[in-house]
């Protein structure tokens, strides 16, 4: 066996390389081949959509109203059931996936959607333990082990990762909405997500509030290591926020681009 004194020799002569958040080197969190979607016998609206998700890697996905790019999410994680195409979530391949598995490798996606959907009546805590409702086997588990001190621990730990600690007792519909948001952000992350999916996640705050839901994703991506997946209609907070972006027009993905090669001119041409 190499001596300790050699050994950590070796490792600072050798250090380990950690790719770079969207590095191709990083392994795909979510690949997405060929994703097709129809609403009605005329109207598809996913168009052979292909992209991926690396892990530490911020992608968002912007496009116009109507373009596609909720359909792309839901279809992505099979929460709306595809057409055709191939899905591969953390190196499974869900495409044909029985409910079941489906449930055990989406248990790692924590969901933020624009309608923070919170339950109103109850504290911030509680709406934030319910993020662990997908890994304790639904109500009945979750009622079982709600006396569970550690889970508590764990949801506090949560509300304070997002700055809400002080409002753990507050029900959430006093709750303004930009802190709304952010108890939805702590009842993804109470899941320990790998890669959190957000669907226009501060299209209803207003910039300030935007701006510190978005800080707070970007914290969760560099330094808990969270993949990101979100839609915007706002083009400069996506390119500030994202390692990549993503265009969708048309049910069809126009530009894929490292956000730091994004040109004016690309926007202009795909994106109007
Ligand atoms: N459940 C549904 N039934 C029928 N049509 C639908 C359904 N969901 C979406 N669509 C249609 O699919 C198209 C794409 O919708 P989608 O919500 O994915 O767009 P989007 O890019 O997210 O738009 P927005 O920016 O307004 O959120 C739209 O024309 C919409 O009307
Ligand atoms: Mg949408």
């Amino acid at each position: 066996m190499m001596p300790s004194a050699q050994l950590r020799a070796a490792d600072a002569q050798a250090p380990v390389a950690v790719p770079q958040p969207g590095s191709s080197e990083a392994p795909c969190e979510l690949r997405v081949e060929g994703l097709r979607k129809s609403f009605g016998k005329d109207r598809e609206v996913l168009r052979g959509v292909s992209f991926s998700v690396r892990r530490r890697e911020a992608v968002a996905l912007i496009g116009s109203n109507g373009a596609g790019k909720s359909t792309a999410l839901r279809c992505a994680l099979r929460l709306v059931e595809p057409e055709a195409g191939s899905l591969a979530l953390f190196d499974e391949d869900i495409s044909s996936a029985h409910s079941r598995q489906l449930r055990k490798v989406r248990a790692d996606v924590g969901f933020v959607f624009q309608k923070h959907n919170l339950v109103p009546r109850v504290s911030a805590l509680t709406n934030v333990l319910h993020g662990n409702l997908g890994r304790s086997g639904g109500l009945r588990g979750w009622s079982q082990v709600f006396a569970r001190s550690e889970l508590r621990e764990r949801a506090m730990a949560c509300l304070e990762r997002v700055g809400l600690a002080d409002h753990a007792a507050k029900r959430a519909d006093q709750l303004s909405g930009g802190q709304s948001q952010r108890v939805a952000i702590a009842r993804a992350l109470m899941q320990q997500p790998r890669m959190i999916v957000a669907d226009e996640p501060v299209a209803s705050l207003d910039p300030v509030a935007g701006r510190e839901v978005m800080d707070l994703f970007h914290q969760l991506t560099g330094e808990e290591g969270i993949a990101l997946l979100f839609t915007s209609h706002n083009v400069q907070q996506a390119l500030d926020y994202c390692d990549r972006v993503l265009v969708i027009r048309q049910g069809v993905i126009v530009l894929d681009k490292p956000s730091g090669q994004v040109s004016a001119a690309d926007l202009g041409k795909h994106y109007g």
